[in-house]
């Protein structure tokens, strides 16, 4: 068992959470998590499943993770290409895939770089559990804020319009899972969710996630953190680049050196794939390679009496403004075909439940994913205005369905 890995106790502010949704108090649950030691002060990237709690517009998502929209439309294989893709409206429920670089605080992997500004109502306990998913604990961020008056209690009133250091929980874990290139997705765990489901889910085994997670038994509870390994093509960019260190999961996208060039993974294999962005305009530098009329991602194929030798331009890295390509010629047994993506979907939108799963689901069981506080409340199917903060949760109305078509959305779009 790997000596850096181990399981911590700490408390789920369930209280909140019953608070919040349907003002009825729960016991306290302690709830458990996967938690990485760390030395080294360098980021890594990670990946964070989160589930928006309320209709949210893409720019304030990425507000709340302090995150480029545009990577995280590219991380959940989400055309990053549409007009305006900040200004839309993404739906209560939906399960997404949040990319963070996961920095080293106190000696535990966690991502820094998050602030919120808090809003009336607030509590520690609600940013913590609702706004932020389960992703982080009460404790953590008046650790990281100092506060210390009768505002550290987790269900105690907090002043609107303080900016809050919220650190969020993340693992690297070398960026290796069994010996191969992995990112690592932060999971907290919904009602009724298993080991097997969420394995599942990330087509994984049960076994290599108990490993990971150093789990005894295969028991989740509500708000247990758990880290899945997602398959991963990674870069070899000098450590003097800005996105040293990327990785990106099969299947999904990335997007760098300030939007210019887009890198995917997948699905045939797990070469890391860069090629000018689609936005990709006159104020980038060139992505043309040294001494030859290549482009990022083109490549050239020469049949020889030892196989196939393909010379291909590829992304290097982003330094101070400039986009290094490398001209590589390598021998191969057999000549690739033509390059195939991994497939997009357009942005979702609030009618995004009924298109795809018509207007009366029938009822089944959860398969998880579903944030524990999600029970209790459906989708609104009135997009959130198009500018101020996002609506408080107390707004959503309770319903059963919205619960049952969230977990089916789960399946659907993981
Ligand atoms: C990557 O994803 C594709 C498409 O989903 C899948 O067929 C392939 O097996 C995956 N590769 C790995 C190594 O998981
Ligand atoms: C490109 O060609 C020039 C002149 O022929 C040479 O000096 C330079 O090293 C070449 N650069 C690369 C990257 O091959
Ligand atoms: C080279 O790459 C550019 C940019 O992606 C693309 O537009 C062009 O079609 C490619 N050329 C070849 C021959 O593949
Ligand atoms: C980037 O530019 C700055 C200022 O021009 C320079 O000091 C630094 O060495 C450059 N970094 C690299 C990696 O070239």
């Amino acid at each position: 068992m790997p000596p850096h890995r181990h399981h911590h106790l700490l408390l789920l502010a369930a209280t909140a959470v019953a608070v919040a949704v349907a003002s009825v108090r729960l016991p306290l649950a302690a709830s458990k998590s996967t938690l990485e030691s760390c030395s080294s002060s360098t980021a890594c990237p990670a990946l964070l499943s989160y589930t928006l709690y309320a209709d949210l517009k893409l720019a304030e998502l990425a507000a709340l993770f302090s995150a480029d929209p545009l990577a995280i439309l590219a991380a959940n294989s989400i055309d990053f290409a549409v007009p305006d893709p900040a200004d839309r409206i993404l739906p209560a429920g939906l399960p997404l895939r949040v990319p963070v670089p996961c920095a080293c605080s106190d000696g535990i992997r966690k991502a820094t770089s998050v602030r919120y500004v808090s809003r009336p109502g607030d509590t520690l306990a609600s940013i913590a559990s609702t706004v932020y998913g389960g992703l982080t604990t009460p404790d953590w961020i008046r650790d990281s804020n100092g506060i210390l008056d009768a505002k550290a209690k987790p269900d105690a009133a907090f002043d609107a319009g303080t900016t809050l250091f919220v650190p969020l929980h993340c693992a690297c874990f070398g960026g290796v899972d069994n010996g191969l290139p992995a990112v690592y997705l932060t999971y907290v765990a919904g009602k009724g969710d298993t080991v097997t489901a969420v394995a599942q889910r990330y087509r994984t085994t049960a076994t290599d996630l108990l490993n990971i997670n150093d789990m005894a038994t295969a028991d989740l509870a509500a708000g247990d953190i758990i880290v899945v390994p997602l398959p991963a093509c990674t870069s070899s960019f000098p450590a003097f680049t800005s996105d040293y260190g990327m990785a990106v999961a099969n299947g999904t996208y990335a997007v760098s050196a300030n939007r210019c060039v887009q890198c995917s993974c997948g699905p045939g294999n797990l070469d890391l794939f860069c090629v000018p962005a689609p936005l990709a305009d006159s104020t980038c530098s060139s992505m043309q390679c040294a001494n030859s009329s290549m482009m990022l991602g083109n490549f050239t194929l020469l049949m020889t009496s030892a196989g196939c030798s393909v010379t291909s331009c590829s992304y290097g890295g982003f330094v101070n403004g400039t986009i290094l390509t490398t001209l590589t010629t390598a021998l191969k047994p057999q000549c690739p075909g033509p390059h195939q993506f991994p497939p997009l979907i357009p942005p979702p939108t609030s009618s995004f439940f009924e298109t795809y799963l018509g207007p009366s689901p029938t009822p089944m069981p959860s398969e998880g994913g579903v944030n524990p506080m999600m029970a209790g409340m459906a989708p609104t199917s009135t997009p959130a205005e198009s500018s101020g903060p996002p609506p408080a949760v107390g707004r959503h109305a309770g319903g059963f369905l919205g619960v049952l078509a969230l977990s089916l959305v789960a399946s659907l779009l993981w």
